[in-house]
């Protein structure tokens, strides 16, 4: 009798559990009971800011921070940290900025960047320690040998990362390092130059010796989807990781626009190559140019809204996309204006920091799955 009551017992209690799994399992279940117009309204979105959502996906959704509106404007420190769970200075960890003279480092916006980061429980990803621009006049006005350059290198990146060892989660170790112009596809540098193409290696090995747990990244742009640029970027990580060199990463940067936004398809590729040579991947400095089109402002916005959207898409789909970064989190303070001299509008924020619909495709797209 008891053994009867005990079995039956455990019919009943693995019944449910199943019927609670499958509805877990398929959440078209739930779908499938919403009239036609209740499926096409707008997911809800003012329940969760974008952090919220990335953090049960587990992934970053960062913003880069430029140190005059993070110092002046009080509602863009708001916005940063309600929406965003990780953040990259935008020039605060650049060669010149760091290390203005030979023997002179400045810490300063760097480290606040980094200490306000921690109070706001963000992740840290460091930007850049190798690049072709933003160099003093000390380190480009002098003839260097190769030694002493290498000298040089080493000094800063031991000095930059061992400073931030253990507080700055990935870094941009090398950026924008292939020019597919050029012979060897590799940019014309101080560094190319002087120290010859095993500066790349030497980079990524010294960074890792100064911080073993920090994630380093390869980062570049327009070498998101398929095509030559990307084929270099492949064939440049490929090489590294087959030396044996500590990448951990390659940053799609993705500056695009409505008119020339890459194919998700082909991003989805590249991201899966990346994935056979065991990389990680990440949206590194997205913004998505509405300037040249001649329709009205409400639908490039919904143009806008559908790249940013597909972007993400793609990423969470991807084995191997650890997350996505704006270049930057209101219009207002874009490079873009500034660069190309003329307005546009490319982040998830207006002027005013009101949402744009870049934003709620952000938002549905992390509600959806
Ligand atoms: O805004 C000031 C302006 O008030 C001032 O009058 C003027 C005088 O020079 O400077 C303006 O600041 C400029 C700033 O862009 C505006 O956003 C700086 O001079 C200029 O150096 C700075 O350029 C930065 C650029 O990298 C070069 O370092 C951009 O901020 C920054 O967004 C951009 O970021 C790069 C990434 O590091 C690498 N990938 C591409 C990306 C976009 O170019």
């Amino acid at each position: 009798m008891w053994v009867w009551c005990g079995l039956a017992l455990i019919a009943a209690i693995l019944v449910i559990t199943l019927a609670s799994h499958e509805h877990f399992q398929n959440p078209t279940a739930v779908e499938q009971e919403l009239t036609p117009s209740e499926a096409l309204a707008p997911v809800e979105t003012d329940t969760s800011s974008l952090r919220d959502l990335a953090d049960r996906h587990s992934i970053s959704v960062g913003a880069a921070v430029l140190m005059d509106p993070f110092r002046k404007d009080e509602e863009y420190q708001t916005i940063l940290t309600r929406e965003f769970n990780s953040l990259t200075p935008e020039n605060a960890m650049k060669f010149a900025r760091l290390h203005p003279e030979r023997d002179r480092y400045n810490f300063v916006d760097a480290a606040d960047l980094v200490t306000f980061a921690q109070n706001h429980q963000m992740d840290v990803h460091g930007h850049v320690l190798v690049w072709h621009r933003n160099l003093p006049d000390w380190l480009t006005e002098t003839e260097w040998s190769r030694e002493e350059l290498m000298a040089v290198l080493q000094q800063h990146i031991y000095t930059v990362v061992g400073r931030f060892r253990g507080q700055v989660d990935s870094w941009d170790v090398v950026n924008e390092a292939i020019d597919v112009e050029q012979k060897d596809q590799l940019r014309e540098s101080i560094w190319l130059n002087v120290i010859g193409p095993e500066y790349i290696q030497l980079a990524f090995r010294w960074a890792h010796e100064a911080d073993p747990d920090a994630q380093l990244f390869y980062n570049d742009y327009k070498g998101e989807d398929l095509g030559r640029k990307s084929d270099a970027i492949y064939q440049l990580v490929r090489d590294l990781v087959q030396q044996g060199v500590p990448i951990h990463g390659v940053g799609l940067q993705m500056h695009t626009s409505i008119k020339d936004a890459p194919d998700p398809r082909d991003v989805a590729e590249n991201m899966r190559r990346l994935n056979d040579l065991e990389l990680t991947v990440k949206i590194t400095e997205m913004d998505v140019q509405i300037h040249g089109v001649d329709r009205p402002e409400a639908e490039l916005f919904l143009n806008q809204k559908q790249v940013y959207q597909d972007m993400m898409q793609t990423c969470l789909n991807a084995e191997n996309c650890s997350g996505l970064t704006t270049w930057g989190v209101s219009d207002q303070y874009s490079w873009i204006p500034y660069y190309f001299e003329r307005p546009d509008a490319p982040l998830l924020f207006d002027e005013e920091y009101q949402s744009k619909p870049a934003y709620d495709g952000l938002v549905e797209e992390l509600m959806r799955l």
